[in-house]
This record gives C-alpha cells, sequence and structure tokens, in this order.
C-alpha cells in the first residue's frame, strides 16, 4: 500500500542534467514498488538562491518566502532519495545549500542515496563527503546506496534513463531500505521492558 510520502530530489541544476531523466525514472519505479507515493523535486526548479536567511535554520524562523515553501516541501516528506551528480570530486552546491536552508524539516527521516558521474566511480565519493552533513541535520541514510558510473552512456538520444535489469535491482534495494528504515521496529521476542 502506497502510504510513505517519499521525495525523489534530483540534486542539478544544469538544464541538461543527465541524472534528471534517471530522477524521473526512480519516481515511476518508486510508484510501482507499493511502499511509497512519490513526488519528483527538482532542484533546478525550486531554484534556491543561496542561503539568504537572517537566522539559523534550527531556530525555524524564515523571512522568505521561498525558504517557508522549501519548508514546506520538505516537511511534507517521509523520506527522500538524493538522486545526486559527483562534480570535482564532491557533491554538488544545490544540494548542500538545499539542505543547509532547513534544519528541523530534515530530522530523524531515511534518505537513500544514488549517485552518478561521467566516469568510473559513479560519484561514491561524494555520496561519502555527503554523510557527515547528513549526520548533522539528522537525516538517516539508507545502508543500501547505488552509484553510476557513465551516466551519459544510460541516456537514450531522447533522454530518457535506460535501467538495465541490474540497475533496476539495485535501485530498487536502495527503495527496500529506505522503506525498512520506515518500518516501526517490533520489539524482540521475549524482550523486558525496564
Ligand atoms: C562542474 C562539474 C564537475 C564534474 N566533475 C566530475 C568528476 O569529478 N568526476 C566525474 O566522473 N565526472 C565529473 N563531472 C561530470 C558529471 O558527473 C556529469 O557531467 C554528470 O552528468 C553531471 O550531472 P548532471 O548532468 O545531472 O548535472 C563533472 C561535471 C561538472 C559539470
Amino acid at each position: 500500500m502506497a502510504t510513505h510520502r517519499l521525495h525523489i530530489v534530483s540534486a542539478s541544476t544544469r538544464p541538461t542534467s543527465a541524472g534528471r531523466p534517471l530522477a524521473h525514472w526512480l519516481t515511476e519505479r518508486a510508484r510501482v514498488h507499493g511502499e511509497f507515493a512519490p513526488t519528483l523535486i527538482d532542484l533546478g526548479e525550486v531554484a534556491l538562491p543561496f542561503l539568504d536567511e537572517p537566522e539559523h535554520p534550527s531556530e525555524g524562523r524564515y523571512l522568505h518566502q521561498h525558504t517557508k515553501n522549501w519548508s514546506a516541501t520538505v516537511g511534507a516528506a517521509d523520506s527522500f532519495v538524493f538522486v545526486m551528480p559527483m562534480y570535482n570530486g564532491g557533491f554538488s552546491a544545490p544540494l548542500k545549500n538545499a539542505i543547509d536552508f532547513l534544519h528541523q524539516e530534515w530530522q530523524g527521516k531515511p534518505v537513500g542515496l544514488i549517485s552518478y558521474s561521467a566516469g568510473t566511480s559513479g560519484g561514491a565519493p561524494a555520496v561519502e563527503m555527503l554523510r557527515p552533513v547528513l549526520d548533522r541535520v539528522g537525516l538517516r541514510p539508507a545502508p543500501r546506496t547505488l552509484s553510476i558510473p557513465g551516466i551519459e552512456g544510460h541516456l537514450t538520444p531522447d533522454r530518457r534513463f535506460r535501467a538495465t535489469p541490474a540497475l533496476t535491482g539495485d535501485a530498487d534495494a536502495v527503495l527496500d531500505a529506505v522503506a525498512t528504515l520506515l518500518t516501526p521496529q517490533r520489539p524482540r521476542a521475549g524482550a523486558t521492558r525496564s
């Protein structure tokens, strides 16, 4: 049953983003997964400026309408998948900026991490670089990640994402791992209360 509100965040703002088709494909994949009501959030469309709030985001007192809108968007999600490019060995500046804008809205929510790059790493170093940032805002990364090398090679001439069976299985495993983090843990049989 589709109960969990999953926001799939496409973390490139480039008009020619190679990751955007991947994020679209993943949104459809999440829809057929069964446990999610997915929404695609394109940071290119969100179009946040660089952080321009006078107060620390953890105060939750936002001055600007763009921050209030972003707060409502992120606050409405139960979980996320970040579809993130690697730029110069790290995560994209728009993703970091979008995270920095808020605080409470991220707290305790699971996040799946799917990276991609032109080269052979698939952006795995960017994922590792992001982990301490996620920790600071209380996002809970799913233990299963996916890194896709040679992203342009996965696009059709009309720039749709062309998935292989292996990639589909790996993406589904990330979605499963996010769903597991959303499932309340049942107490172990025989566990005693104190
Ligand atoms: C500023 C910039 C830096 C990049 N740095 C790397 C890199 O360090 N390693 C790599 O494999 N690809 C790198 N690339 C290639 C990107 O991974 C590739 O262009 C990818 O499509 C970018 O995602 P996007 O198209 O969704 O913005 C870089 C691209 C850009 C624009």
